[in-house]
């Protein structure tokens, strides 16, 4: 139905009869002349209808409204002088319709396509207009090409791409699962993948040596703007490797997206420890686009005289008393802005937010009079404080701090406008800690198949289970999470000491993970991978505000599927084949 796409007419087809085939993006009638922006796939081209070259294309043009969908056929020719844009691939030309179909009509749309501001509800709710739009097609297309490039990059590297299940058994990433329930065996339930984990182990056990897929995975948790319930993986797993291998094949499949998709980004990607990035940024995915570090005070608050401080920092492990520098920050900030940073960090349950500004005449603030001239001067040095700028202060329990103040200083980098456009900042966070401790229960925080630190004989050994490390690292970029991974665990003695570690006993296990710890008795091989999140990194590469945009589609905030009506009830004969009966919903 089409001789060229509209973005493949120009100045060469000038005096050539052309088709092209799409919807009308905007008409003009200017009188005489009618012009309509034809889009298909991803351009625009001008038709003009003129009733002196074709009356009856110009008759039925008078009925075309937006988003009709039109087949025209006519004589490529030049715009008039003064007539082009630039703007346009197509800007130089235009086709004067000879033939022209009208292939199907179109309602009013229900918003304006290329309006950011209209309501994202109504959006999903016809998600396929705005698909229509030349900005999700640009979105997709480089998905579809980041996609094919990794896909490309992972056969280069000798990696067999495998399918698994996806009506399968629970696998534990820290989220809820999606059950399925099962008409043949009544009372009894699938669950969809967290992510295909255990499987791509299994897939190692069977020999594959180096597995791929693109996985969709599918997590019940609370939803952010980086978050879904149904997401996908680029997930890898390679046997006979250790961690320099594994980052290897991360470092080259990232490098390999991104050339391809037309960014520059370095070969080799910089390093820090959970450790550090906890004590340095508050955070273990810190954006390194730009600087604000945080600096130790603990022993100098030790020496002050104000009770509070004094005795937090007398528990140097439990606690942390950090210092944030802010360059020129009392220039910047007022007296009540840095007052309204207090209620900023007290939301995410900080008990206060202490500050000093550096001034010509010295050191000012608060806080001062608690300290010796000696301290106050150690301080300056440590925070390596010029005049005009500001330090602030949190102090308690670590945990706490750190996450307080990491997110103070994402604050401030937005409020400040520090925050370079543009660039890709990419940093692997090393060597976490095995476990964490959540509600006084052990939790294994990348997962529970994680490889610990162990000492020359394979042993675990430890004094504060906190503080054993694991061979798991995660790759951030411009501050979010976009992958991690870890060597795993490939012996069956070590795998269940860890699930004691963590108060899983041998039937739980056994129950839950028995057909993992089987296989392991048969020759696992050493063995270790990663998963990126796919439409993470779409998102971070187009920079689109929401994970929602890079998703054909996507649910909401709250998990529906608003054009589909997803989740919805069934009929209460599917119900009864599956052996369900639904509990009443009380209204919230
Ligand atoms: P992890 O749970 O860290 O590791 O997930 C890997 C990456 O998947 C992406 N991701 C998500 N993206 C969108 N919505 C979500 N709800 C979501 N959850 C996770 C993130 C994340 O970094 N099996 C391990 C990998 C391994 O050890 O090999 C795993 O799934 O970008």
């Amino acid at each position: 139905m089409r001789t060229h796409y509209c973005a493949d007419v120009n100045e060469t087809n000038i005096g050539e009869t052309v088709t092209v085939s799409g919807w009308v993006s905007s008409r003009r009638d200017h009188g005489g002349l009618i012009f309509i922006d034809l889009r298909d796939k991803d351009q625009v081209v001008q038709i003009v209808c003129d009733p002196a070259d074709n009356a009856e294309a110009h008759k039925l043009a008078e009925g075309v409204r937006d988003q009709f969908v039109l087949i025209v056929t006519g004589k490529v020719r030049a715009r008039g002088e003064g007539l082009e844009n630039p703007k346009l691939k197509t800007g130089k030309i235009e086709i004067v319709a000879d033939k022209l179909i009208i292939e199907n009509k179109s309602l009013p749309m229900p918003f304006e396509l290329n309006d950011e501001k209209v309501n994202e509800e109504i959006k999903l709710k016809y998600r396929y207009l705005e698909l229509r739009t030349q900005k999700s097609y640009d979105i997709f297309k480089l998905r579809s090409k980041a996609t094919i490039a990794a896909r490309n990059a992972l056969d280069e590297l000798d990696f067999l791409e495998v399918e698994t299940p996806i009506i399968t058994k629970s696998t534990p990433e820290g989220a809820r699962d999606y059950l399925v329930p099962s008409r043949l065996h009544g009372g009894e339930f699938y669950a969809l993948p967290q992510s295909p984990q255990l499987f791509k182990q299994l897939l190692m056990v069977g020999g594959f040596d180096r597995y791929f897929q693109i996985a969709k995975c599918f997590r019940d948790e609370d939803l952010r703007a980086d978050r879904q319930p149904e997401f996908t993986q680029i997930d890898v797993e390679m046997s006979f490797c250790d961690q320099e291998d594994v980052i290897d094949v991360a470092e080259k499949l990232i490098n390999n997206i991104f050339t391809k998709c037309g960014f520059d980004i370095p070969t080799k990607f910089n390093r820090i420890s959970y450790s550090d990035a906890m004590e340095l940024y508050g955070s273990d995915k810190p954006d390194m686009r730009y600087d604000l570090k945080m600096v130790d005070v603990i022993d100098i608050f030790e020496r002050c005289s104000n009770e509070i401080f004094s005795n937090i920092a007398k528990e140097p492990k439990k606690n942390r008393i950090k210092a944030l520098r802010v360059p020129k920050g009392d220039e910047i900030f007022s007296k009540r802005e840095m007052k309204r940073f207090e209620d900023y960090v007290r939301k995410f349950g900080a008990s206060g937010l202490g500050y000093f500004q550096m001034k010509e005449d010295g050191l000012k603030g608060p806080l001062t009079k608690f300290f010796t001239e000696d301290d106050i001067q150690t301080i300056i040095e440590r925070c390596e404080l010029e005049v005009g700028d500001a330090v602030f202060f949190g102090a308690g329990n670590r945990k706490l701090v750190w996450d307080y103040m990491g997110r103070f200083r994402i604050h401030l980098a937005e409020i400040m406008d520090i925050i370079p456009k543009d660039t890709f900042e990419f940093l692997w966070v090393m060597d976490f800690p095995m476990f964490e401790e959540e509600d006084g229960k052990i939790k294994a925080m990348h997962h529970a198949f994680t490889m610990p630190q162990t000492d020359e004989n394979g042993k675990i050994v430890y004094d504060d289970i906190e503080e054993l490390k694991s061979i798991a690292y995660d790759i951030v970029l411009n501050g979010t999470e976009l992958g991690g991974g870890s060597i795993r665990i490939h012996k069956e003695e070590l795998q269940k000491e860890v699930f004691k570690l963590m108060g899983i006993s041998d039937e739980e296990a056994k129950e839950k993970f028995g057909f993992l710890l089987d296989a392991f008795k048969f020759g696992a091989p050493p063995h270790g991978g990663f998963a990126l999140g796919l439409d993470r990194l779409i998102m971070l590469m187009t920079g689109a505000s929401s994970i929602r945009e890079v998703i054909a589609f996507p649910k909401t905030q709250k998990a529906q599927c608003i054009l589909t009506q997803a989740p919805s009830p069934v009929e209460a004969e599917q119900l009864n084949e599956l052996s369900l009966r639904v509990r009443k919903q009380e209204k919230a």
